[in-house]
């Protein structure tokens, strides 16, 4: 799923999603090969790509992860990051979650 949003004058925004779920990366061919000779899993742990853009800042290119997700530590893109994790909280008939981001400034 995909999704183009807007943050309000706050820099707040809300997206509605299916909660994600770890995968396997393809493990044919040489990344199968790499693998298999790393003696590594191919698994990542559940996450959402996000890109940033704000007139003034640079774009902003990252994840978010999901704590207690049993792949976080051993994630085999290493893309997990302590400061990338939310925690979902049940709200009954759906799960909520937050995290802040900042975005970098334009060097002039
Ligand atoms: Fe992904």
């Amino acid at each position: 799923m995909r999704g183009h949003f807007h943050t309000d004058e706050n820099g707040d925004f809300k997206v509605k999603n299916i909660v994600p779920v770890p995968y396997a990366i393809p493990t044919n061919g040489p990344t199968g090969e790499f693998l298999e000779y790393m003696d590594h899993h191919p698994m990542r742990p559940a996450h959402l790509h996000i890109m940033f853009e704000a007139e003034g800042h640079d774009t902003l290119i990252t994840q978010v992860f999901f704590g207690g997700d049993e792949w976080l530590k051993t994630d085999v893109a290493e893309g997990f990051r302590n400061e990338l994790i939310t925690r979902l909280e049940d709200k009954g008939d759906h799960k909520e979650a937050s995290l802040n981001f900042m975005m970098r400034p334009l060097q002039e």
